[in-house]
């Protein structure tokens, strides 16, 4: 028997300054998403904004439903609408934050297990890795060069196909 650890590499950033001027406007993006989001059943606005390969950005909100497991995540939105209105333009990355409530306070969120899974598919798809920022919990902002990272131990095409 073995015991193995796994390190998952990643970036702090102190301040959102410290980004490229690109990525600081897409965390503010997703921040402006989140007052998009509709989720009159946890009161958690997400947001998550896109940035493609040729620049352009888009964003996307959580959207909930009365039949809780029909509602979708922010970041499961963005990537969807990409896949089926821009097949062919690479992600380079996808910034996600939350505001709870009805303030405009921002909190940090990752990706849930759901998102994750959906991330790396399109990941896997375009065979380039996507960045992801997301807020820090106590301001800042953590950034992970891969969506394979936050899922170490991945099922993707080439487990399916036994590459
Ligand atoms: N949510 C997201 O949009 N993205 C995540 O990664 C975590 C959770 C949404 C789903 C639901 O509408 C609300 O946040 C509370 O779970």
């Amino acid at each position: 028997m073995k015991s193995l650890k796994l390190e998952i590499p990643l970036t702090s950033y102190a301040t959102e300054a410290e980004l490229p001027l690109d990525e600081q406007t897409l965390v503010e993006q997703a921040r402006q998403a989140t007052y998009k989001s509709y989720a009159p059943y946890s009161n958690f606005h997400v947001g998550a904004a896109l940035l493609l390969e040729d620049g352009t950005v888009f964003t996307a909100s959580n959207q909930e439903n009365a039949a809780y497991p029909s509602g979708s995540c922010a970041e499961r939105s963005a990537v969807f609408y990409v896949g089926a209105n821009y097949p062919d333009k690479k992600i380079k990355a996808i910034a996600v934050l939350a505001r709870p409530g009805t303030g405009d306070i921002f909190q940090a969120v990752s990706p849930c297990g759901n998102c994750r899974q959906s991330l790396l598919e399109y990941e896997h798809r375009q065979k380039q890795p996507i960045r992801l920022l997301m807020l820090q919990p106590k301001g800042g902002i953590i950034a992970m060069d891969s969506i394979a990272d936050l899922l170490p131990v991945k099922f993707d095409a080439d487990d399916l196909f036994g590459k």
